[in-house]
């Protein structure tokens, strides 16, 4: 009785789960007794992290998909259903932003190649509606189900500079409200569609712009620090905690609901 935040004996699948944010969620969801099966992209990294998390005394599986391919997600699902029987949590981690989407002294709005702007916007929201529709078909079938999203700060108001992120990540946002009432209404009301909307985490894939080759704050990082009413960038732990939270029956009325976890950047103007 009482607050239920057990998550034992439960299924995820993590899409991006060897990124800097999803390695540490499938590290901790394993941790809670979670069977994770960790999608990686390409290489080695999947199985190296699976592996990991068993030798700790986790259950872990891994496989490569693309998100923006259909039957790899499709492979996947069947991978998983085979070894672990269901599927009760989908967190769509895959995504980010590239340099050549960016603009910057070297290159305007105006040179900004089309296919890059794509590839970009594709990732961050096409991506999820794929993979969405792959695993969460089977939510649909059972009447169960969890996903969780991961939007940005960029979703509330777009951030300079990172224009098809931006844009993508605020369809992500009005996505995960959409697919919330989409699936209550025609399908389960056990379904619950949330997201988180990440702070700044000095990542990969926001480093080139948020501090120089010395490690230092560039203005755009100091920037950021400045509008960060607790005046440090999160760390990927701090993104985890909401997840599993989210996961959890302690979130069961939560649906439909963008979390920023943000050290309360989104509260404040910088006035
Ligand atoms: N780092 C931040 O500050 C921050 C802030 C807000 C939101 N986010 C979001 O959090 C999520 C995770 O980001 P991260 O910072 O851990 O970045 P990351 O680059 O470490 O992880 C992204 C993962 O996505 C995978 N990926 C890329 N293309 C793919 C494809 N086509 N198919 C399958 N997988 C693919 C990569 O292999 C990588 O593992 C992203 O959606 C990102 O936009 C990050």
């Amino acid at each position: 009785m009482g607050i239920n935040f057990h998550l034992t004996g439960k299924t995820a699948v993590i899409t991006g789960g060897t990124g800097v944010l999803c390695s540490v969620m499938a590290r901790e969801l394993a941790r809670k007794g979670v069977r994770v099966a960790i999608l990686g992209h390409s290489g080695d990294k999947a199985q190296v992290l699976a592996d990991e998390i068993e030798k700790d005394g986790g259950r872990a599986i891994a496989c490569n998909v693309d998100v923006l391919n259909l039957e790899s997600l499709k492979k996947a699902r069947q991978y998983v259903v085979d070894k672990y029987g269901t599927i009760d949590i989908l967190i769509n981690g895959a995504g980010g932003n590239k340099k050549e989407a960016t603009t910057s002294e070297e290159l305007s709005f105006f040179d900004i190649d089309i296919d890059a702007l794509k590839r970009v916007f594709d990732l961050n929201i096409m991506g999820t509606v794929l993979t969405t529709q792959v695993f969460g078909e089977l939510f649909a079938k059972t009447g169960k189900g969890c996903v969780v999203n991961i939007s940005s700060m960029a979703a509330y108001h777009p951030l300079t500079r990172t224009i098809a992120y931006s844009g993508a990540k605020a369809a992500l946002s009005n996505f995960t409200q959409w697919l919330a009432v989409h699936f209550n209404q025609n399908y389960s009301t056990d379904i619950r569609v949330n997201a988180v909307a990440p702070g700044f985490i000095l990542t990969n894939q926001n480093r080139f712009l948020l501090t120089d080759e010395n490690g230092n704050p560039t203005e755009r990082g100091r920037k950021v620090l400045d509008k960060t009413p607790m005046g440090r960038y999160g760390k990927p732990e701090e993104i985890a905690g909401a997840v599993l939270w989210l996961c959890s029956d302690a979130a069961s009325f939560v649906n439909g609901a963008i979390i920023p976890v943000d050290g309360g950047f989104s509260a404040y103007w910088g006035v």
